[in-house]
C-alpha cells in the first residue's frame, strides 16, 4: 500500500491522498474491474447495516482509521469522481486511488485492478487540477505528503535476487514521479511475514510456513530500507519513518 496524506493546516485546505493496496482501498476495484472486488457478503459486516462497502474488511479500513485520527473524512475513490462536472472542491478534501491487487509492477493482478504507475499518473492529474485552482504555492503546501507501502511478491519462477532488484528499481523510479510532484514525507511500512499467510501454508506439506517466502519478504525490505536511504541523501527535504511489518507481525521463526 501507498498512502500520501496531505495538508495538516487548517480546514478547508487538508486533504488525504491515498494510493496503492487493497488494505486502503475504499471502492475503486468496484467501478471498472470485475473480479477483485468486495461487494459481498461477509465483507463490511460490522458496518452498521452489515453492508458490503467495496472495502476489503469487516468494517472500516486502515484509510478510515487514518482519516479519523486526522480528524478528515475519509476520500472518495478516485474513480467515483469520473464524468461529475463539479469535482474540485471535492478534489481538496483528498483522494483515494488504492485499488485491492495492486503492486509495483503493472504486471501485478494484471486485469483485475489499477496499476501503481496509474495511481500515480490520476494523482498527477489531480494535482495540476488543484494547482490551477489554488495556485502552485498552496498546491505545494497541500501536497506535503507522506506515504507509507508494502511490497507484495509475485509467484512465478523467477531468481529472487533479480526480482527484488526489479521491484526496488520500479518502486524508486515511482518514488521520484511522487516526490517530483511535491511529496516529501513518507510513513513506509515494509512487507509482513507474507509465508505466513494461510494460502501459502495451505501449500506445504505440513501447514508450515512458506521459508521461501519469508526469505524474499526480508530481501524486499532490507533492499527497501536502502531505498529509502538512498532517497533520504538525494533528495534534500525528503523525510521518512519505516516501519517494520515483519517484525510486528511476529515475522522471527
Ligand atoms: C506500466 O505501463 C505504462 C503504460 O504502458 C508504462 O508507461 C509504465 O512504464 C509501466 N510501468 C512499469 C512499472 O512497468
Amino acid at each position: 500500500m501507498v498512502c500520501i496524506i496531505c495538508g495538516f493546516g487548517q480546514a478547508p485546505d487538508q486533504g488525504m491522498y491515498l494510493l496503492r493496496a487493497s488494505i486502503i482501498d475504499v471502492g475503486n476495484n468496484n467501478f471498472n474491474f470485475h473480479r477483485a472486488k468486495a461487494n459481498y457478503f461477509a465483507y463490511g459486516i460490522d458496518f452498521t447495516d452489515s453492508k458490503a462497502t467495496s472495502r476489503f474488511s469487516n468494517g472500516k479500513n486502515a484509510a478510515d482509521f487514518l482519516a479519523e485520527k486526522l480528524g478528515l473524512p475519509s476520500p472518495k475513490p478516485y474513480l467515483s469522481f469520473i464524468n461529475k462536472a463539479d469535482i474540485d472542491d471535492e478534489l481538496l478534501k483528498g483522494v483515494n486511488y488504492a485499488s485491492g491487487g495492486a503492486g509495483i509492477l503493472n504486471s501485478t493482478y494484471k486485469g483485475y485492478c489499477i496499476p501503481f504507475d496509474k495511481q500515480v499518473n490520476y494523482f498527477s492529474e489531480v494535482v495540476r487540477v488543484i494547482s490551477r485552482q489554488i495556485g502552485p504555492e498552496k498546491t505545494e503546501k497541500h501536497i506535503g505528503a507522506k506515504i507509507s507501502l508494502r511490497i507484495r511478491r509475485r509467484r512465478l519462477q523467477f531468481d529472487p535476487e533479480k526480482y527484488v532488484s526489479e521491484l526496488i528499481n520500479t518502486l524508486r523510479q515511482q518514488f521520484k514521479d511522487i516526490c517530483n510532484l511535491g511529496a516529501h514525507k513518507f510513513i513506509i511500512r515494509s512487507t509482513g511475514a507474507q509465508g505466513r499467510m494461510p494460502i501459502l501454508r495451505s501449500k506445504t506439506e505440513t501447514g508450515a510456513c512458506d521459508e521461501d517466502a519469508n526469505a524474499l519478504a526480508m530481501l524486499c525490505n532490507k533492499k527497501l530500507a536502502s531505498l529509502m536511504e538512498e532517497l533520504n541523501s538525494e533528495y534534500h527535504n525528503f523525510c521518512y519513518s519505516f516501519f517494520n511489518m515483519y517484525n510486528a507481525y511476529g515475522g522471527r521463526n
